[in-house]
C-alpha cells in the first residue's frame, strides 16, 4: 500500500519496473496540466494520472520486490511532505493490490521505502535556477537520513527556464505524436522503450556531488582521481521507438581521494541536449531507432525537415549524443560519441562534472571522431579516425602529444561504408577491421529500415597502414572471412617486425548486433597477420561470451599478456569480469585465469584496469586493480567495486555503496588526480 500526503496537487504516479507486468485498474485523466507534464518529457501513455482525493488500485503480478514511485507536485504547491511506501517484498507471482490513499489514514510502520523521487515545479515567483529536489533511496528505511548533496557551485549548469512553446513547436510536436501513435508499426523488441529502458537501463536524473559510504574494505591509496563512465540516459522518456544507443550521454563520476569517494552524475551538455532542454521536448531525430518502417521513416524525415526549416535546430552544430566513452589526451578530457565531435569536459575540485564544449581541434576536425581513440602512453600521441556514409568512408588521423590534430589520411580503399566502431594500433601500424555490418542508405531511403545493417555476403577484411602514414599508398588489406569485431582490445608488432598480432572479440551471429544483442556471442580471438605471406592465423582464446575487454593502459600498442573482459549473460547485461592470460592461447587452452561473477541479479559493466604504481618501470603488468560499477536488481542498490587484479578470484578489496543507482552503460576511464590537475 502506498501512503501519500493529502496534497491535491499530486498529478502523477510513474511506475518504473517491468511495466508489461503492471496493470492499471483505474485510469484517471487530467485536463489542464498536460502541457506541464509534457514539458517534463515523460511518456504520457506510461503515466497513471490522477487527482486527489482518489484511490488508485494497481495490480502487480511481477517478480519485482521494489517499486520506484515518482510523485510530482503541481505548479502551485511545493510541499515536500510526501512519503511513498511499498511493501519491502512483494510476493512473487502473486496478484498484489496497491492503493494510493489519503494521508489521514493510519500510517503503517512496518514498511520500508523502496525508492522515492520527489520533484517540484518552480513557482512563478521562484528563482528558475532552483534545482530540482531529487532523492532516491533504494531499500532505505523511513527513519534513515538521506545523503546530503554538496552545494552546487556551477549555477551555469542548472537547467535554464524553458520558454513557452511557440505555435510551430506545438504543431510539430503534435505531428510527432501522430507519428508515434498512429503511423509507427508495432515496435520491435530492440526499439520498444518498455524493454530497452527496463530494470537498470531506466534513466536517472542528474546527481550533484554526493559523498558515498565505503561498505567493504578500503579504497587503495593509488586510486587517487576519478573513475568516470559514460552511457545513454535519455533526457526525455521516448514517446516512440527508442534504441539503446539513442540516449543522451550521461557521465557518472566517482571521485576518490584519501580513501573517500564522491559520486556525481551529469549529462554531457551537447548541442542536442541543450536545445531540447530549453525547448522542453525532443527535437533531433534518433539515428538508430528513427527508421521504423517506410511510412513512419518518411514522416519522421519530413518532420525533421520541417523542424530544420522552422529553425528549431541547426545540424552544423552537431547531432551527437556523446554517450559512448571518455578519453584523456593533450591535457583535455573528452566525452565521446562517434557521430559527432568530442565534447571537452572537466571535473571541479568537489567532484562536479562540467561540459566545456564541442571541440574541433582549432577547426581541423570536421564532422566526427571515433569514440575509441588510442593513446600511446610512451609517446603521448593519440591515434583516431572517423567514418561515414560518403567517400572517403574512412579517414585516419593522429594527434600529437599536445593534442594538436595532424592532417587527415583519407582511405579510399575502404570501398563501402562500414560500421567502424573501433580499431587498434601497434608501434608501427594502425589496424582497421572492415566488417559485415555496414551503412545502408538505400535501405534507409527506400525500405524505411535502419541505416546500419549486416551484409552476410561481404567478406571481412583487416586493413593495416603505417601509423605515421601521410597517405594510403602503403595500406594493405587482408581478407579474414567471418571476422566481425566491434571492439579491439590491443595489437602489437612481433619482434621481427614481420607480423602484427591483434586481440579482439569476434561477434558471432553479427546480424544481431544492433537488434538482438542477447543472441550475440563474442569470442575473444588472437589474430596473427603475417605481413610477408599475407596469411592470417586466428585462434579463440576463450569460449565464454566476452566483450568490453581492456588492458593495462601502459601496454597499449605493445605486447600485452593480460586482458580484463566483461561476461555477457546475455549482452548487454554483464554478470561478471574475467582475467585472461593471452600467452596461454598458444597452448590451445582457455585463457581465463581469474573470474568474478557478481551474483544472482547483479550486473556490472565494462571493467577498467588501474595500475597500482604506474611510475615504477619494474612493476608487473597485472599489479593493480580492476574497477567497475555494479547494480543489484534485487535491492536496487549500486556499488563501485575495486578488485585485486592479481588475485586468482579478483578479490574485492573495496566496495563503495552509491547513494543512487547508476544505470548500465558503455565505456569508462580512470583519470588520475595528477592528470585532472593538468586539465585545460
Ligand atoms: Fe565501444
Amino acid at each position: 500500500m502506498f501512503l501519500v500526503t493529502p496534497d491535491q496537487s499530486i498529478l502523477s504516479l510513474v511506475y518504473k519496473f517491468g511495466y508489461e507486468q503492471l496493470f492499471v485498474r483505474h485510469m484517471f485523466s487530467f485536463k489542464d496540466d498536460r502541457r506541464a507534464l509534457e514539458q517534463h518529457g515523460f511518456l504520457l501513455s506510461n503515466f497513471l494520472l490522477l487527482r486527489f482525493p482518489v484511490s488508485l488500485l494497481v495490480n502487480c503480478t511481477g517478480q519485482h520486490n521494489a517499486i520506484e514511485v515518482i510523485l510530482k507536485f503541481g505548479p502551485h504547491h511545493h510541499k515536500k511532505e510526501i512519503s511513498c511506501i511499498t511493501p519491502s517484498v512483494l510476493p512473487p507471482k502473486l496478484l498484489t493490490s496497491l492503493a494510493i490513499i489519503p494521508h489521514k489514514s493510519t500510517k503503517p510502520t512496518s514498511f520500508s521505502v523502496s525508492s522515492v523521487r520527489i520533484e517540484e515545479k518552480p513557482a512563478a515567483n521562484q528563482d528558475p535556477k532552483t534545482p530540482t529536489t531529487t532523492t532516491s533511496t533504494p531499500t532505505r528505511t523511513v527513519s534513515q537520513p538521506q545523503p546530503k548533496p554538496q552545494p552546487r557551485t556551477q549555477s551555469s549548469y542548472l537547467p535554464k527556464k524553458r520558454a513557452e512553446p511557440t505555435i510551430p513547436t506545438i504543431i510539430l510536436n503534435a505531428c510527432d505524436d501522430i507519428i508515434n501513435n498512429f503511423i509507427d508499426p508495432p515496435l520491435k523488441y530492440h526499439v520498444d522503450p518498455r524493454h530497452v529502458l527496463s530494470d537498470n537501463f531506466a534513466p536517472v536524473d542528474e546527481l550533484p556531488p554526493t559523498e558515498c559510504e565505503v561498505v567493504q574494505g578500503s579504497l587503495p591509496s593509488c586510486l587517487d582521481g576519478a573513475y568516470i563512465r559514460n552511457g545513454p540516459n535519455p533526457q526525455y522518456l521516448p514517446r516512440g521507438p527508442y534504441h539503446l544507443f539513442d540516449g543522451d550521454g550521461m557521465l557518472h563520476s566517482i571521485k576518490i581521494s584519501r580513501g573517500r569517494a564522491t559520486l556525481c552524475s551529469r549529462y554531457v551538455r551537447t548541442y542536442k541536449y541543450t536545445i531540447e532542454n530549453e525547448a522542453g521536448s525532443p527535437i533531433l531525430p534518433n539515428v538508430f531507432s528513427g527508421f521504423n518502417g517506410l511510412t513512419a521513416s518518411a514522416a519522421r524525415g519530413a518532420l525533421s525537415a520541417a523542424r530544420l526549416l522552422a529553425g528549431q535546430f541547426n545540424p552544423v552544430n552537431g547531432i551527437g549524443l556523446a554517450n559512448t566513452s571518455l578519453a584523456f589526451f593533450g591535457n583535455r578530457l573528452y566525452a565521446l560519441g562517434e557521430s559527432d565531435l568530442p565534447y571537452a569536459i572537466r571535473l571541479t575540485p568537489n567532484g562536479d562534472i562540467e561540459t566545456i564544449g564541442r571541440h574541433d581541434f582549432d577547426g581541423k576536425l570536421a564532422m566526427s571522431m571515433t569514440a575509441h581513440p588510442k593513446l600511446d602512453s610512451d609517446t603521448g600521441e593519440t591515434f583516431a579516425f572517423r567514418y561515414g556514409p560518403v567517400p572517403p568512408f574512412l579517414t585516419y588521423f593522429r594527434l600529437d602529444a599536445n593534442g594538436k590534430k595532424q592532417p587527415n589520411v583519407p582511405i579510399f580503399s575502404m570501398t563501402r561504408p562500414s560500421f567502424l566502431h573501433d580499431f587498434a594500433i601497434t608501434k608501427k601500424y594502425a589496424v582497421f577491421a572492415d566488417i559485415q555490418i555496414g551503412m545502408n542508405p538505400m535501405e534507409m531511403i527506400f525500405g524505411g529500415g535502419s541505416p546500419v545493417g549486416a551484409d552476410p555476403a561481404k567478406v571481412c577484411r583487416i586493413g593495416i597502414i603505417p601509423r605515421y602514414a601521410t597517405d594510403e599508398s602503403q595500406m594493405r588489406w587482408f581478407e579474414v572471412p567471418g571476422f566481425n569485431i566491434i571492439h579491439a582490445i590491443n595489437a602489437w608488432d612481433e619482434e621481427d617486425g614481420n607480423a602484427v598480432v591483434m586481440v579482439a572479440p569476434n561477434i558471432l551471429s553479427v546480424e544481431h548486433t544492433l537488434d538482438r544483442t542477447d543472441l550475440v556471442h563474442a569470442l575473444v580471438e588472437k589474430v596473427r597477420i603475417d605481413l610477408r605471406t599475407g596469411i592470417v592465423t586466428r585462434r579463440p582464446i576463450s569460449a565464454r561470451n566476452l566483450d568490453f575487454g581492456v588492458i593495462n593502459p601502459a601496454y597499449m600498442a605493445k605486447k600485452s599478456r593480460y586482458v580484463y573482459a566483461a561476461v555477457g549473460d546475455p549482452m548487454p547485461k554483464i554478470s561478471g569480469v574475467v582475467k585472461l592470460d593471452v600467452s596461454k592461447g598458444d597452448e590451445r587452452r582457455d585463457c581465463i585465469v581469474a573470474t568474478r561473477i557478481y551474483g544472482p541479479g547483479c550486473y556490472g559493466g565494462e571493467p577498467f584496469f588501474v595500475a597500482r604504481d604506474p611510475e615504477n618501470p619494474e612493476t608487473e603488468e597485472d599489479d593493480g586493480y580492476v574497477v567497475s560499477y555494479i547494480h543489484d536488481e534485487n535491492t536496487g542498490e549500486s556499488k563501485f567495486l575495486v578488485m585485486d587484479a592479481k588475485s586468482p578470484r579478483l578479490d574485492i578489496v573495496a566496495a563503495v555503496k552509491l547513494p543512487r543507482r547508476v544505470p548500465y552503460g558503455f565505456h569508462g576511464l580512470f583519470v588520475r588526480q595528477a592528470d585532472l590537475d593538468k586539465l585545460l
